[in-house]
């Protein structure tokens, strides 16, 4: 059988493992749920985005939101990335895990006051901006401060995705960034505002993207932009062309990291705006295929219209299923010569729409150890405590190292700060 994504990921006889670890020895010392990431699979992702804009000015900012875990963050920033962040919080990990504010771009719809003031004190190189009033907030709040926000605006190119509604961001319908016909004169007011320095534009356009096409058609529009941007007076010296590179989850074919950025390269040449440096916000892409959820088979509940198999891992472990009715290739950690049959994956929480996969061929036994595929990216980061479960453990292997990255939650972890009514 083979296993979408990763190279990392392979079955040696009936056992898979992850790099040079069998994954059911790491259920076994360490509980599950438990997510476990290869640090190679990471790097190896990367290295196509490296590869493509080696020799031009570039920083490819890490999307922390796809995965955040300190570790993950340090490998990152260990092999020169920078990031894209959209909160204090994710600001707060990327420098504790050694990463450089000057290479921090902050995005977001709705950044507060607060979490401005404590970018700007330090350092952030770029505020991608969303809105008007968001740059007149920003204006105050750096003045104030006596400091100089860097900015790009995030513009709304009006492409569709052709991805998920949920994860779709380029529509002029969406939320995110400033209408296409508006840019110009809010770059002007940029401009003229204290406390804001131009020096970018940005926009990005969706998640789980699979063609080039889109990416190509969002350039254009932000080339006519910057172009009608400058003649206006203000120059612009960065493009940010975002996330949303999609992975490998069952049959997807997504174009690669190099060929993507090389034919957008091409084009960025081709008008004549080789001379700017270039930023990518990769998340899933960088993680997703990189990581796995080890679950354990509790009960197997075969029935007169559907089978179920019932594991420890549920919608508030890894939430895309429910959320998105995503599709995520599971499969058995020791591979059974029995016959499969056909489950649908549910986790123990109390909802119809906790489910994992919908009729997957299996052969399956209580006591086994199932891995969710593709669990790299928006697993962790996503997941609650709905139902009072603890989160999981996170591990990160390196060939045949396996280090500790997150412990797992406790009960007591769950109801810390909570408090009881004081006594009448
Ligand atoms: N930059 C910005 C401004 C973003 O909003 C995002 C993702 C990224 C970069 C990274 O995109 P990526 O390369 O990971 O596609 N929870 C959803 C995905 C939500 C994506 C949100 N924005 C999922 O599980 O599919």
């Amino acid at each position: 059988m083979t296993l979408p994504g990763s190279p990392f990921l392979a079955y040696r006889g009936p056992d898979l493992y992850l790099d040079d670890v069998r994954l059911g020895d790491l259920a076994e010392q360490h509980g599950t749920p438990l997510y476990v990431y290869s640090r190679r699979a990471m790097l190896a992702a990367l290295a196509p985005y490296q590869r493509a804009l080696q020799g031009r000015p570039h920083l490819i900012c890490y999307a922390v939101k796809a995965n955040s875990n300190l570790a993950v963050l340090q490998t990152f920033a260990q092999a020169g990335c920078g990031f894209d962040i959209v909160s204090a919080g994710e600001l707060a990990r990327v420098l504790a895990a050694g990463g450089s504010a000057s290479k921090v771009v902050f995005s977001g719809v709705g950044k507060t006051r607060a979490e401005m003031a404590t970018a700007l004190k330090a350092g952030v190189k770029c505020f991608n901006v969303e809105s008007t009033a968001e740059l007149d907030v920003l204006s105050e709040v750096a003045s104030g401060l006596g400091l100089t926000a860097h900015i790009s605006l995030r513009v709304n190119p009006d492409v569709d995705a052709g991805t998920h509604p949920y994860i779709s961001t380029g529509l002029k319908g969406n939320k995110f960034g400033v209408a296409h016909e508006e840019a110009v004169a809010t770059y002007r007011r940029a401009a003229s505002l204290p406390g804001i320095q131009v020096t970018g534009i940005d926009c990005h356009i969706g998640s789980q993207i699979t063609e080039i096409a889109p990416y190509l058609d969002a350039l254009d529009r932000v080339l006519d932009l910057v172009e009608a941007i400058e003649a206006a007076g203000t120059p612009v010296h960065h493009l940010d062309l975002g996330g949303g590179l999609g992975i490998t989850y069952t049959n997807e074919t997504p174009p690669g990291a190099d060929q993507l950025i090389a034919e957008l390269l091409k084009k960025i040449d081709a008008r004549g705006h080789g001379h700017r440096e270039v930023m990518f916000e990769p998340g899933r892409s960088l993680v997703g295929n990189a990581g796995v959820l080890l679950t354990e088979v509790m009960f197997l509940k075969p029935g007169a219209q559907k089978n179920f198999c019932v594991v420890d891992a549920a919608m508030n472990d890894l939430m895309r299923p429910a959320l998105y009715e995503a599709y995520m290739e599971i499969v058995n950690t020791e591979q059974r010569s029995e016959v499969a049959t056909v489950w649908d994956i549910v986790g123990p929480v109390c909802e119809s729409g906790d489910w994992l996969g919908r009729e997957r061929k299996l052969a399956v036994k209580p006591g086994d150890v199932l891995a969710v595929l593709s669990a790299g990216a928006y697993g962790m980061t996503m997941a609650s405590n709905y139902n009072t479960r603890g989160r999981g453990a996170e591990l990160m292997v390196d060939g045949a190292k396996v280090s500790l990255i997150r412990e797992r939650e406790t009960i007591a972890d769950l109801y810390r700060h909570e408090k009881l009514l004081p006594s009448a």
